[in-house]
């Protein structure tokens, strides 16, 4: 009797080791917490995210929700501000970051990136009645970004970064460039039609600063996510889903 009781509670034990164990592992053998897959991201950045009311929606949802349905998981997003979608991703805070994010050498450096799902373009915005009239209009202009996107960058590098002022959201830089408070703004292609879109008195320069691709981040051990994603965006790619989330936020010209 004794003995019975004992394999019991040795098998609860085992029982107990194992569902712990499956928490935090996938059968797919990619780790995330309890079967939900966390997004960070920066949702004032239309389409590709925003909110419709409490809801965060745009081409990364949806792409980052045909993901996880593919591998079985849940998908929670966080948001936040971009600057801090890296380190969320590099101290496990999120498992994955989708915001429209451009690949680049430096950011390789501290994540891993997906196979890329999307082009970017930084675009250049002014006032309807600007003397900027190309790219090289801009020298000794001010210029609005958004804090730590690339459209930061490049124009710190190309300009100087005592021209550049940096702002939280785009929408931001946006706003200040209708209140004269800069002569420009630099940020990607469709958020800055929506922008100019929601403003009146705006336009979006015709020649185009830099081309770049978008791709989703992954904390760099974990590369059996990375794998599984990689998987997962092909498989939509090929059935065509991928593309039926562009289209159908992005209209063509
Ligand atoms: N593509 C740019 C970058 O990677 C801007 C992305 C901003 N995204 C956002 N959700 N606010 O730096």
């Amino acid at each position: 009797m004794k003995k019975r009781i004992l394999s019991i509670a040795l098998v609860a034990v085992l029982a107990a080791t194992l569902a712990c164990a499956c928490g935090k592992k996938e059968s797919t053998g990619m780790t995330v917490n309890d079967g939900v897959l966390t997004m960070a991201t920066n949702a004032y950045f239309p389409p590709y995210e925003y909110y419709e009311g409490e809801e965060i929606v745009g081409i990364d949802a949806e792409i980052a929700k045909a993901v996880a349905d593919k591998l079985g998981l849940e998908l929670k997003i966080e948001d936040m501000e971009f600057d801090s979608i890296i380190t969320a991703v590099q101290t496990g805070k999120a498992d994955i970051g989708l915001a429209g994010m451009t690949v680049t050498d430096e950011r390789k450096q501290s994540v891993n990136f997906s196979d890329t799902y999307a082009t970017g373009i930084q675009v250049v915005i002014v006032t309807e009645d600007s003397d900027i009239t190309s790219v090289d209009d801009l020298e000794g202009k001010k210029i609005g970004v958004q804090l730590s996107t690339t459209g930061d960058i490049y124009a710190s590098d190309d300009y100087g970064e005592e021209f550049v002022e940096q702002y939280n959201k785009g929408a931001d830089a946006v706003m200040a460039l209708t209140q004269g408070k800069v002569d420009a703004v630099i940020i990607d292609n469709e958020p800055a039609k929506s922008f100019v879109a929601a403003n009146e008195g705006l336009k979006i320069l015709d020649t185009e600063y830099v081309t770049e691709d978008y791709a989703a981040c992954i904390n760099k051990e974990n590369t059996e996510l990375l794998d599984a994603v990689n998987g997962a965006l092909a498989e939509l790619k090929e059935d065509g889903t991928l593309q039926g989330i562009l289209d159908k936020y992005i209209t063509a010209e």
